[in-house]
C-alpha cells in the first residue's frame, strides 16, 4: 500500500472517529472522550490534510473553524416557503385552535387529537439543505419564501453535521430549525465585549442573530450557538415517516439535534399540562423558549389541514408571558450598598413583564449607564427572565423625547456626602464613608441579623432604619446596648413586643465562629467561605493574626478575598466593633483544627455532576474541599464517589460503569451537615 493510500484510510478513520466525538457532545449531550483527546485527532487529521491536500473535503471535520470572508449574502429562494405560526396568548385561545382543527377534520368537538408539543425555541429560523447525505447549504428564513444563503456560518455550528449518519435518508432533505444560543453563551459573549469595551447584546436572539449575519465565518465560528431541527421541508428520493415525531427520531437518528423536552400527547388538555410544566421549567432551562409549539402529530391530517395565508392551519404557537417590555425611564436613583457600593437604580412606570409588575431595575454601574446612554424619560426595553431581577437592557432611540436630560452621577454619597471613589480594576463607585454612613451601619446590621449570620428574630428593616436615623445605633456592636426604654419608645414597640426582641438579642450571642465571621459581612465572605477560615484556623484570634499568605492557604480563598480580609482585619474600626461585640457578651467555641491529612475526605476524589438545588456545585465544591477532599472534573477509576444532581449526564453514567458511589443531593447535604460544614 502507498503511503498515500495509508494515509487516506488514516484520514477516514479520523473523520468518522472526530465527527462519532462531536455527534455525541453536540447532539446527544453526552461527551465520551476528554477534549484533549479530540484536539488531538483534528491536529492529526489537519497534518494528514496539509500533507495530501486532496485529502481535504468540504464535509471533513477540519472546516468548520470559519473560511475566507463572503463579500455577501446570496438570496435563497425556499421552494416551500417558510411559514411562520399564529399565536395563542391563553388556554382559551387554544382550546379555539382544537374546536377549528376538529371541525375541518370532521371530528367530535370531545375527539383526542394527537398532539406533537415542543418548545418554541427563541433564537433564528434557518433551513439546512443536504444533499446525498452533505450538508449543501444553510439560509435563514427571511420573508419566508427568500432567505440569505449563510452556508459558510452554518458550518461553524458544532451541531450541524456536516455529512448525515446512518443511511436511508432522502437524497434530498430539506431540514429546518433554529439556530441559538444557549444563555450560559449570551454571558459569557457578553462578558468578554463588556471586557473588550465593545457594545454588548440585548439578548441570545439578537446575540444568535448577530452572530449569523457575519460575512466573515471565524467569527461566527468563536460563537457558541447551537442548531435544533423541527420539521423537514422539501425531500425527494427518499419516504419519510407518516408522523410529525417519527421524522424527528429520524432526523435524530441521522445526527441531527432535536430538542428533548419533545412530547407526544392526546387531546388538548393534555397540552395544557406539558404548557404548565415547562412554564415551570423555564427559567432553569439552559435557553430561552418563548411558548410552546403545538402540532397535529399525524401528518396526513396535517396536509388535509393545509393553510392560511402564512400560517398552518395544523399548527399553533401558545406564547407564555413576554420577558421583554417597553416603558417609560421615570428617574435614576442611587443606592448605597453594605460596603459602599452605589447602585443606580432605574425608576419606572410600571409595567407587566415575565409575570410580575416591575417598577424598578437595576442599572448595575455607571458603565452601564454610559453603555445604554440612558436620559430620564427615555422609552427602555426592559427584561425580567425567570426570578432574574428585572434589567433595562436597551433604549428604544426612535422613542426619545427632545430635550430628555442626561443621566448625572453624584460626586457624593446621596446618603452621608462622602467622597466616591472607584477602584482602579472595578466598575462599581464606592461611598468612602464606612461606618460614618448611615446607608452603609443600616445595610450592615440588616446583615448581621439575618437568619444565617447571628440569626435576630423580629428585628426587620423598618426598626434598622428607626435605629439608625433616631442614632441610637452606629455600628452591628451598638444593638446589644440600646437600653429597653429607647426601644420602647420606637414605632410599633411594645413591653411584649421589646421582650421578644431582648430575648432575641440574648440568644443571638451564642454562635458559631462561622456565623459570626460571615455576619461581619467582609466583603466577599460569604457563608461558605466564612465556614472555610473557621474551620481553618479555629479560633477568631487565629483569624485575626493570619497573614496573607496563610489566608491564601484556606480552601476557596484567593487573593482578592485575602486582600479584603486583611484589609478588615487591619483596621481599628472593625478591630473595635469586634471587641464591643464580644464585651456585649457575643461568644462562640472554638472549632479544632485538624491536620490536612486528617480532615474526613482527605486523600479522597469527588466528582460533582448535575444540577444541586440547594448548595450549587461551585458552593459543594468548596465544602468538599474544606473536608480535605478532592473535587475533579472527570469521572475515573481512582473517583471516590461521585455527587449527582438532576441532569446529570456521561458523567453519572460513567461512575456507574465503574461501580463508583454515587451520592445525591439530599445524600450530600447530610454528609456535610454530619462534619458541621453546613447547619
Ligand atoms: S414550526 C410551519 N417549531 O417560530 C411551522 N417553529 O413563529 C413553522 N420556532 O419561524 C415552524 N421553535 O423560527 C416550529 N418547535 C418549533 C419552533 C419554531 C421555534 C420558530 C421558528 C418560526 C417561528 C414561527
Amino acid at each position: 500500500m502507498t503511503e498515500a493510500v495509508a494515509a487516506g484510510q488514516e484520514a477516514a478513520r479520523l473523520r468518522e472517529q472526530l465527527d462519532t466525538w462531536n455527534y455525541q457532545y453536540h447532539v446527544l449531550d453526552a461527551p465520551s472522550v476528554p477534549d484533549a483527546e479530540y484536539d488531538r485527532c483534528l491536529k492529526r487529521l489537519q497534518a494528514l490534510e496539509a500533507q495530501y491536500p486532496a485529502l481535504c473535503v468540504p464535509e471533513s471535520p477540519t472546516q468548520r473553524v470559519g473560511a475566507t470572508p463572503i463579500s455577501q449574502f446570496a438570496p435563497v429562494q425556499h421552494e416551500m416557503p417558510m411559514l411562520s405560526l399564529d399565536n395563542a396568548f391563553d388556554s382559551e385561545e387554544l382550546q379555539d385552535f382544537n374546536r377549528r382543527v376538529l371541525d375541518r377534520l370532521g371530528q367530535e368537538p370531545s375527539a383526542l387529537l394527537e398532539f406533537a408539543c415542543e418548545p418554541k425555541l427563541d433564537g433564528i429560523a434557518v433551513s439546512l439543505l443536504y444533499r446525498d447525505g452533505r450538508l449543501e447549504r444553510g439560509a435563514t428564513r427571511g420573508d419566508g419564501s427568500t432567505g440569505e444563503d449563510i452556508t459558510h456560518n452554518v458550518r461553524t455550528v458544532a451541531s450541524v453535521p456536516l455529512r448525515l449518519r446512518g443511511s436511508g435518508f432522502p437524497g434530498v432533505l430539506e431540514v429546518r430549525g433554529e439556530i441559538y444560543l444557549p444563555r450560559a453563551g449570551f454571558e459569557q459573549l457578553n462578558a468578554t465585549a463588556c471586557e473588550r469595551g465593545e457594545k454588548t447584546f440585548v439578548n441570545p436572539r439578537n446575540a444568535a442573530a448577530g452572530s449569523l449575519r457575519q460575512l466573515d465565518a471565524r467569527i461566527t465560528a468563536t460563537r457558541p450557538l447551537q442548531m435544533c431541527c423541527y420539521s423537514v421541508g422539501l425531500y425527494e428520493g427518499g419516504e419519510l415517516p407518516g408522523r410529525h415525531s417519527d421524522v424527528l427520531d429520524r432526523l435524530h437518528a441521522w445526527g441531527l439535534r432535536i430538542n428533548p423536552e419533545s412530547r407526544v400527547v392526546q387531546g388538548i388538555d393534555a397540552c395544557e399540562s406539558y404548557y404548565a410544566g415547562l412554564a415551570a421549567r423555564r427559567a432553569s432551562l439552559p435557553y430561552d423558549i418563548d411558548g410552546i409549539v403545538y402540532k397535529v402529530n399525524d401528518l396526513g391530517l396535517q396536509q388535509r389541514l393545509g393553510f392560511v395565508s402564512r400560517a398552518p392551519r395544523w399548527a399553533i404557537a401558545r406564547k407564555f408571558p413576554a420577558q421583554e417590555e417597553m416603558t417609560t425611564l421615570l428617574a435614576v436613583e442611587f443606592q448605597v450598598g453594605r460596603t459602599g457600593a452605589i447602585t443606580p437604580v432605574a425608576r419606572l412606570e410600571p409595567v407587566f413583564v415575565g409575570g410580575v409588575t416591575v417598577s424598578n431595575a437595576t442599572l448595575h454601574n455607571a458603565d452601564e449607564v454610559e453603555r445604554l446612554d440612558l436620559r430620564i424619560g427615555d422609552t427602555v426595553m426592559v427584561r425580567r427572565a425567570g426570578d432574574v431581577i428585572p434589567q433595562v437592557v436597551a433604549v428604544v432611540l426612535d422613542r426619545r423625547p427632545a430635550g430628555a436630560a442626561p443621566v448625572h452621577f453624584p460626586q457624593r454619597c446621596p446618603v452621608c456626602g462622602s467622597v466616591l471613589e472607584r477602584a482602579a480594576d472595578e466598575a462599581v463607585l464606592r461611598c468612602m464613608g464606612g461606618l460614618v454612613c448611615q446607608a452603609q451601619q443600616k445595610a450592615a446590621i440588616r446583615h448581621f441579623v439575618a437568619r444565617r449570620a447571628l440569626d435576630v428574630d423580629g428585628l426587620g428593616d423598618k426598626l434598622v432604619d428607626q435605629l439608625v436615623d433616631q442614632g441610637l445605633v452606629r455600628t452591628v456592636a451598638g444593638l446589644y446596648t440600646v437600653p429597653r426604654s429607647a426601644w420602647l419608645a420606637l414605632d410599633r414597640m411594645g413591653d411584649k413586643s421589646v421582650d421578644k426582641l431582648l430575648a432575641a438579642l440574648e440568644q443571638s450571642k451564642q454562635t458559631s465562629l462561622p456565623r459570626f465571621i460571615y455576619a461581619l459581612g467582609i466583603r466577599e465572605v460569604g457563608e461558605s467561605t466564612a465556614g472555610n477560615l473557621a474551620r481553618h484556623f479555629g479560633s477568631w484570634e487565629a483569624l485575626a493574626a493570619a497573614s496573607e499568605d496563610a489566608l491564601l492557604a484556606v480552601p476557596d480563598v484567593g487573593p482578592i478575598v485575602a486582600d479584603h480580609l486583611r484589609q478588615f482585619l487591619d483596621s481599628a474600626d472593625s478591630l473595635a466593633v469586634v471587641q464591643a461585640l464580644r464585651e456585649a457578651g457575643v461568644c462562640w467555641p472554638n472549632i479544632e483544627v485538624l491536620p490536612a491529612e486528617a480532615l474526613p475526605l482527605s486523600g479522597q476524589t469527588w466528582v460533582v455532576t448535575g444540577k444541586l438545588e440547594t448548595v450549587g456545585r461551585s458552593e459543594a465544591k468548596a465544602h468538599l474541599e474544606a473536608l480535605g477532599a478532592r473535587v475533579a472534573g472527570s469521572v475515573s477509576a481512582k473517583t471516590t464517589t461521585v455527587v449527582a444532581g438532576p441532569g446529570a449526564g456521561s458523567k453519572l453514567g460513567k461512575a456507574t460503569e465503574l461501580d463508583i458511589p454515587v451520592l445525591d443531593e439530599a445524600a450530600l447535604l447530610e454528609l456535610l451537615r454530619s462534619h458541621g460544614v453546613l447547619l
